[in-house]
């Protein structure tokens, strides 16, 4: 990395971390907090660390986020255990002006959508990189039953146009492949989102239009904006 992509990487860390502590505004003081992945999420788990007393508790999506939780000395429940909770924070890989997602560069999408289910609320913390007029820059991450992927990488050229391809040496936590999608102009996420859900083999496509956020914390040099 050159001196100049250096310091756009400690720019957009700032970000991160800005909107990281800017979460622990929405967080519902009493009750358990749904957590997301991703490095902007590991600020957040930093920042919620200093008021681990005054909630109940967090769901997880993911071992490492659960890792970084229980080190700060917080409870992790089990999705089983809790039937709803007020609030869901995470990042996204992309976000659209109405709240539509593409998520799952950390291999995390379905757990992130089984904990985002949850929610009343999905509230994404992201730095202003994310924010997109149309998605589809970033390669929509589908997790897929291994026996499946050559079927669901065919049907993303004839449906979409999209080249599919495994991400090398990723298996996720639930024991599945990541099929990253390139190519793909995502105008009607709802309409992909629905599509690609009943393709045999598809646990979960990356794009969080069902479950989009209802409140993006945006992290900008001049400081969060608020988008809802
Ligand atoms: C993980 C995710 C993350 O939320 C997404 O990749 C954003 O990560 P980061 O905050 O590191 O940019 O969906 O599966």
């Amino acid at each position: 990395m050159n001196q100049d992509e250096l310091k756009a990487q400690d720019a957009q860390n700032a970000l991160k971390a800005l909107v990281g502590r800017a979460a622990l505004d929405v967080v519902v003081p009493g009750t358990v907090v749904g957590v997301g992945t991703g490095s902007t999420v590991n600020c957040f788990i930093d920042a919620l660390g200093t008021i681990k007393d005054r909630i109940a508790g967090a769901v997880s999506s993911s071992v490492a986020s659960t890792q970084r939780l229980q080190a700060l000395g917080i409870r992790v429940l089990d999705a089983n255990e809790v039937e709803r909770i007020p609030v869901y924070i995470d990042g996204a890989d992309e976000i659209d002006h109405r709240g539509h997602m593409v998520k799952g560069g950390g291999a995390a999408l379905t757990r992130e959508k089984i904990v985002a289910d949850l929610a009343e609320r999905f509230v994404c913390i992201a730095d202003q990189s994310k924010l997109v007029d149309v998605m589809g820059r970033f390669p929509l991450p589908v997790e897929v039953i291994p026996m499946a992927v050559a079927q669901v990488a065919r049907r993303f050229a004839a449906a979409y146009g999209g080249v599919a391809t495994v991400r090398a040496g990723v298996t996720t936590d639930n024991g599945n492949l990541i099929l990253d999608v390139r190519g793909l102009q995502i105008s009607d996420p709802l309409a992909m989102e629905t599509e690609v859900n009943q393709w045999p083999g598809v646990v979960t496509v990356g794009i969080f239009a069902r479950h989009r956020a209802r409140l993006c914390l945006l992290g900008t040099p001049t400081g969060v904006q608020r988008l809802s």
